[in-house]
């Protein structure tokens, strides 16, 4: 049976936790945001339609993403209280209107076939215990034509101090899990194992991503 559990540090966060949580993620890893977003409407100029964020945390990556696009965002997020902070965040900069998170679990996302024009999963890889199913899950939701981005890259717009600093501290962070950011050949076979055959993995020394095209 499949394994659709999350880490259970995640889910045991009350709203204090998350908060650090966020804070901590701004001030360790703020630069990759705006970098990865300049990148991606670089790399796809996908300007309009639907976007889905998966694992969204509390929304940094999609508040970059929106800033630069007309897209509308939906984020799937599992920790309600990540959510919550989420709103906090997308509020202040006014982006209410334009992304939505929803407490949700990438396993069963709440979205119909083929609704997605880009499916962005930043950092939320390493999470999921049952990897395929995720990544079947994002290429039901993206539409013909649509684009799937899921991995952990910092974006080629960081200075190399940064870079360095932002992989010193995932590495930290995540510990053991952060492997799964340094294995494209395991990804690869997640991918085929979700069958998925329209794929590329891109590895360079700002991160691991797959791009999935339907
Ligand atoms: C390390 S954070 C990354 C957040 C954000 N994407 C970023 O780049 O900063 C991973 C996020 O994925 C969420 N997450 C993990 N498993 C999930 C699942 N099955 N469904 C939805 N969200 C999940 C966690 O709660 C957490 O907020």
């Amino acid at each position: 049976m499949s394994d659709n559990r999350v880490p259970a540090e995640y889910m045991k966060m009350d709203i204090a936790d998350a908060q650090r949580f966020d804070q901590k993620v701004k001030e360790n890893f703020m630069p990759a945001f705006p970098s990865v977003a300049r990148q991606i409407i670089e790399d796809y100029g996908i300007l309009e339609g639907i976007c889905i964020d998966v694992g969204c945390g509390s929304a940094l990556m999609a508040i970059e993403l929106c800033k630069r696009s007309n897209l509308r965002i939906y984020g799937s997020e599992i920790v309600k209280s990540i959510c919550q902070v989420a709103y906090k965040n997308i509020e202040s900069e006014g982006l209410r209107d334009r992304i939505i998170p929803i407490l949700s679990n990438a396993y069963n996302l709440p979205f119909k076939s083929e609704s997605a024009d880009f499916v962005i999963s930043r950092g939320s890889y390493h999470c999921w215990r049952d990897k395929p199913r995720v990544l079947r899950e994002i290429y039901r939701v993206l539409k013909e034509g649509g684009i799937g981005l899921v991995g952990g890259g910092f974006g080629k717009y960081v200075t190399n101090n940064e870079l360095d600093r932002m992989i010193a501290l995932r590495d930290k962070s995540l510990k053991d899990d952060a492997k799964a950011y340094r294995a494209p050949d395991k990804l690869k076979e997640v991918i085929r194992e979700a069958g998925i055959s329209n794929f590329r993995i891109i590895y360079d020394k700002t991160g691991l991503w797959a791009e999935i095209k339907k």
